[in-house]
């Protein structure tokens, strides 16, 4: 047997090696190590390949492409045996790790509004339909702008502690009881003719009970202009009621009495509920109470630099509990402070 037989003799061994070798490994470890044991530096190929130099000048090309033919070979056998396993692994995997893509998902909670920032936000859209803008002002006050400013006498009942939070930030510095206070500060920042709302919290020294929480909202309208009569009032509060309920309503307007308006009146609104029959939500009466309002009193606008003469104008003001109460059918104002889900989950 001559040099090179002998040495492709090898060569044909070492291929029958490396494939048996290849086809036995279970695992990427042993593969790779295989192909570093028959394909690496250290590995037979290599070894012989090395020698090819002490070959003669014809024996040298064929031996060599010989040996590479091997070499590609076994390449070629170690890529497959790669990808079966890798096939393999995959699918072992997607029985052990299996996901059910039709599985309902678990869903986001999405959180809401509370009930009275709805209903508040309602009414202020409903009236930024008829051109007043909302505007804000602080909860807590002055006597002045809460009380003064609005022609409330100085021995007004409503001033005593017993109605009216006083704070310990210095005298005449009360948590405002409703939101007319802001009517005197709109009047100084905006000169008339002007169209504002103003929604917020108001509080009042109560006790509580279903009705009465010494903590509620309002939202206060005020209208100034030239020859505004009272019919202008009605026509913006008839309307008011039928975007709230949804329906035009029959309306009435009791006379009533507020420092700050003259003259001034209840609203009442046939009940929605019963179209005027009676029922629970009014109280078998037919009508339920929404809202104060009136002319602006001559010496409010006074008050604040704007001559009677030539402007005047209406104001109105609603407690917002008390409409969501009458919309929503809820009989105990508390629920709106008790942050309670299953209660709130239902606006
Ligand atoms: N401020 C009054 C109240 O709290 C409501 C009101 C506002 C009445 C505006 C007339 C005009 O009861």
């Amino acid at each position: 047997m001559t040099e090179v037989a002998k040495l492709e003799q090898q060569l044909l061994e070492f291929e029958q090696a490396a494939s048996k070798s290849l086809a036995e490994a279970k695992t990427q470890g042993e593969i790779e190590s295989s192909r570093q044991e028959f394909l690496g530096q250290k590995g037979i190929l290599t070894n012989i390949l090395r020698s090819l130099p002490q070959l003669s000048k014809e024996d040298r090309p064929r031996l060599g492409q010989f040996a590479n033919t091997v070499k590609q070979k076994i390449e070629l056998l170690y890529l497959e045996r790669k990808k079966t396993l890798d096939g393999q692994e995959l699918e072992e995997k997607l029985k052990t790790e299996k996901i059910d893509i039709t599985l309902p998902g678990r869903g986001k909670k999405l959180g809401h509004l509370h009930p009275l920032t709805q209903i508040l936000t309602e009414i202020e859209n409903i009236f930024l339909t008829m051109g007043f803008t909302p505007v804000e002002g602080p909860e807590v006050e002055t006597e002045y702008y809460n009380f003064d400013a609005l022609n409330f006498p100085p021995d007004h009942p409503s001033r005593d502690e017993q109605d009216t939070f006083y704070t310990n930030l210095g005298s005449n510095i009360v948590l405002r009881c409703h939101t007319s206070s802001v009517q005197a500060r709109a009047m100084e920042k905006f000169k008339p003719p002007l169209r504002v709302t103003c929604a917020g919290r108001v509080y009042r020294n109560e006790e509580i009970n279903a009705r009465k929480y010494p903590v509620f909202h309002q939202v206060e309208g005020l209208l100034i202009d030239r020859n505004v009569g009272f019919g202008q009032l009605k026509g913006t509060l008839n309307e008011f009621i039928r975007l709230l309920f949804g329906k035009p309503l029959k309306t009435r307007f009791r006379p009533d009495f507020f420092p700050f308006t003259e003259p001034s009146a209840e609203l009442d609104s046939e009940c929605p509920f019963c179209d005027g029959a009676g029922c629970r939500t009014c109280g078998n009466k037919g009508w339920l109470e929404l809202l104060g309002c009136g002319m602006v009193d001559p010496n409010v606008l006074k008050a604040v630099n704007i001559d009677p003469e030539e402007w005047n104008g209406f104001a109105f003001g609603m407690g917002v509990e008390r409409l969501a109460m009458l919309k929503y059918g809820i009989t105990d104002i508390r629920h709106f402070y008790n942050n309670d889900m299953r209660f709130l989950e239902q606006f």
